[in-house]
């Protein structure tokens, strides 16, 4: 009794190990055939391997005798099996000419025993029943494998751009009736209702944006509850950035308009791509042409010198292929108004107003006192927060009460909207009167006191002198004596009035 069930036990262990090195689709007498599916456009490998066990077997009796032949057990159009590669056992490889090109097994398949078929690129045709006959010494062994292929479809055919209106498709080769196809973008579930609608399956994006392209994947439901899905992976072709830019620049300054497509034109298969640029402000139409290589997306137009006729809206239209798109950029010029033309005299209300040729309505703006030592700038700015009011402030007007030494200098005016700085333009205040009141007051005041003093001395000389003139002549006119005595009191009066000019100066 005992040694019969170790002999059972020890047989049944040995088929276990030996059925765990059967690899799928190697399998001796297999009826059912495996079954792969791919994507039209995409690769596929139908397996065939050959166990280790078996190959070391014939290794070791006869090495050289290996070949393998894949048929195709034709599809509609194909009715007769038909050979699609053969490697005979001196390594010699033979292939049909519908697919040659595009099959192939591992050049070390004989010696590893991978005998899978490599399909790249798979096309809708190639869908059927496939076979490979592996005869090793006076062995054959079989591998069936059923290619499925599903096509992902895209209209108008690639590139796909922003826009323009697409439809995305998907059908098998499974005979069964369809029940159902859903859609998946990056993953989730797409409703096919608002944006995406869904017709017989197929889905549409009516104005496709940058932010449809990705992972596309359809999955479909058969009647025999087969579910088949495949993944797409969309480029559409755009523009990088916002929708419609605004550039904004002061008159004088250089400014870029950009205009970046998503992807390389290459990412297509195209190699040339052409940008043309044109302002369509004031009637005036002005055109540009700019071409780049494949390795640029990129197609800016540069002004060197921003005008005043140079505000509005510019176009940038890109040729792709036998495509073009065009992308709408607006050029804002950053101006200062100041409410007095010219220099400026001192003491005097300005206003300086900031404005925008092409306001989008949300930008704020800053002035700020810029230093005039270019070295000290970075610390002016940072002081000029913390000094009073109207040195940094916001809103589009500055207004300066009294102008001042002080205010003379570079006042910048920036402007911010949600992304940050977008720009910013400088004013040069000048001053008049400069040399009258540049000196310090102290001195000034010292100036004035030592002029009133001499004309104070003047002024007693003077009536000295009267007085003795009035000694020397007969005293028979009074009236004299009365005018010396009206003058002096009246040079008293301007002495005090300089007196009070001085505390005003000093105030
Ligand atoms: C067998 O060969 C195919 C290509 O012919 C390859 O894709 C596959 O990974 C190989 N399998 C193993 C297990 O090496
Ligand atoms: C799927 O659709 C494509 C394009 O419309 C077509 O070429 C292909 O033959 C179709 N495949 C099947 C299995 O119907
Ligand atoms: C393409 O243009 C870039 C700069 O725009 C340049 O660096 C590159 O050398 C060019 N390549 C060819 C092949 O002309």
């Amino acid at each position: 009794m005992r040694p019969v069930s170790l002999v059972l036990f020890l047989t049944f262990t040995l088929l276990a190990f030996n059925a765990g090195h059967i690899l799928p689709g190697a399998a001796e007498g297999e009826s059912r055939a495996q079954k792969v599916w791919a994507r039209a456009g995409s690769s596929a490998v139908l397996p065939c391997h050959l166990s280790s066990r078996k190959m070391a077997k014939s290794w070791k009796q006869m090495s050289d005798k290996i070949s393998v032949l894949w048929k195709r057990h034709g599809g509609s159009a194909h009715q007769e099996p038909h050979m699609v590669l053969e490697v005979g056992y001196s390594g010699l490889r033979k292939t049909a000419l519908p697919m040659r090109p595009r099959v192939s097994v591992q050049d070390s398949a004989l010696r590893n025993g991978n005998f899978s078929l490599r399909i790249d690129p798979v096309r809708s045709e190639d869908a059927g029943l496939y076979e490979a006959q592996v005869a090793y010494n006076t062995e054959v062994q079989s591998c069936q494998v059923e290619l499925g292929v599903i096509t992902v479809t895209l209209s108008p055919p690639s590139p796909v751009v922003e826009n323009e209106p697409l439809l995305l498709s998907c059908n098998s080769s499974h005979r069964a009736s369809l029940v159902e196809t859903r859609w998946f973008h990056n993953g989730r579930l797409v409703p096919t209702s608002g944006t995406f609608c869904s017709l017989h399956g197929a889905l549409s994006i009516l104005r496709p944006a940058t932010s449809d392209a990705g992972s596309w994947c359809c999955q479909l439901r058969y009647s025999d509850n087969e579910i088949i899905s495949a993944t797409y992976n969309l480029q559409i072709l755009g523009f990088d950035g916002p929708t419609n830019p605004v550039v904004y620049a002061a008159p004088g300054s250089a400014a870029d308009l950009p205009c970046t497509l998503s992807y390389l034109p290459s990412a297509f298969g195209i190699n040339v791509a052409t940008a043309h640029w044109s302002h369509l402000g004031g009637g005036r139409l002005q055109d540009w042409g700019i071409s780049q290589n494949s390795s640029s997306r990129s197609f800016p137009l540069r002004l060197p010198a921003v005008g005043p006729g140079d505000a509005g809206h510019y176009r940038c239209a890109v040729s792709v292929g036998s495509k073009t798109i065009s992308r709408d950029v607006t050029l804002a010029v950053v101006t200062v108004t100041p409410s007095i033309q010219g220099p400026v005299s001192e003491g005097s209300r300005l206003l300086l107003i900031c404005s925008l040729s092409h306001p989008r309505g949300h930008e704020r703006f800053q002035w700020k006192h810029l230093d005039s030592t270019p070295t000290t700038s970075k610390l002016a700015a940072a002081t000029s927060r913390n000094l009073e009011g109207h040195r940094s402030q916001t809103g589009p007007t500055l207004e300066i009460p009294r102008v001042s030494q002080k205010d003379m200098g570079t006042w910048e005016c920036s402007v911010y909207g949600p992304e940050g700085r977008l720009g910013a333009v400088e004013y040069e205040l000048q001053i008049t009167g400069a040399q009258v009141s540049s000196p310090p007051t102290i001195f000034s005041g010292q100036v004035t006191f030592g002029l009133t003093l001499t004309l104070f001395l003047l002024l007693t000389v003077c009536v000295l002198a009267l007085a003795l003139q009035k000694r020397a002549r007969s005293p028979a006119f009074p009236a004299l004596e009365g005018m010396v005595a009206v003058t002096v009191p009246r040079k008293m009066e301007l002495e005090e009035n300089q007196k009070g000019k001085i505390q005003q100066t000093e105030c």
